[in-house]
């Protein structure tokens, strides 16, 4: 079963504090979104790409498609982005071939997923409908209130939560209508579906190299992480 994916890029970036959104960045000569292109042009399994950007990007990014994807293997469709992500993913929502079948959601400020976690994703959302990328915490955790530490949460159950997250257009439709009926945003896709499906959605164990670029920081990690693929 193949699988279509969403890929958003309609942000702002204003945490970046650059001066133009932050998947245009250069990370050592190549804008940030192409790097999670490539990924999915590279995997057999993707049929359809839905590269959700701003109106006044559009153009400016599908020159560096041309530019900068290696091999157009599968349909690439440019839809506009909404006002917050859960909106522009529900844009990409409208745009798949079909909602039978499998939907993947990734950010495109997360250059460095690869094709083995894209495969481990793509055979557990297979088995179970719902599958998300992610890696066990490393810090210590903390609840605070009014600058007082009020417990130490158990580490052992806690995971950062990365994408592409996995599950079935239908599924996804559903539970983002539910959350617009209420007005609600998640600040993922598996938040709504824990909150308005049935589903359990089931954690896959990505890579601690599956960064969001979110800070002007993360720009030097990421120089680091593309020196060391290449070296
Ligand atoms: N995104 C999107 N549409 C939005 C907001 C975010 O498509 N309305 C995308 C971003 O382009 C990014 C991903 O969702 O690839 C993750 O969001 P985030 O890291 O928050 O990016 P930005 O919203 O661009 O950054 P910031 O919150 O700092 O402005
Ligand atoms: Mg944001």
């Amino acid at each position: 079963l193949d699988y279509e994916v969403i890929l958003l890029a309609a942000g702002q970036g204003k945490r970046m504090g650059a001066s133009r959104n932050k998947i245009l960045l250069h990370l050592i000569g190549k804008p940030v979104i192409s790097y999670s292109l490539n990924t999915f042009l590279n995997d057999p399994a993707c049929k359809h790409i839905i590269l959700v950007a701003q109106e006044d990007e559009q153009v400016l990014l599908s020159a560096m498609i041309k530019k900068e994807a290696k091999k157009i293997r599968c349909p690439i469709t440019i839809v506009s982005g909404g006002h917050e992500r859960q909106y522009s993913v529900y844009n990409g929502l409208n745009a798949v071939f079909s909602l039978k079948n499998i939907v993947m959601v990734h950010d495109g400020a997360r250059p460095f997923v690869n094709l083995t976690q894209l495969k481990l994703l793509h055979q557990k959302v297979q088995e179970t409908r719902a599958a998300i990328l992610g890696v066990p915490v490393k810090d210590t955790i903390k609840r605070v209130t009014d600058g007082i530490v009020q417990e130490t949460v158990p580490r052992e159950t806690l995971w950062q939560i990365q994408t592409p997250q996995a599950f079935y257009g239908e599924d996804l439709l559903a539970v983002h209508v539910c959350a617009q009926q209420e007005g609600y945003l998640g600040t993922d896709e598996a938040s709504l579906i824990e909150k308005y499906s049935k589903l359990p959605v089931s954690m896959v164990l990505g890579s601690y190299e599956n960064i969001k670029l979110t800070t002007p920081e993360d720009m030097l990690i990421g120089e680091a992480i593309v020196k060391r693929k290449r070296s």
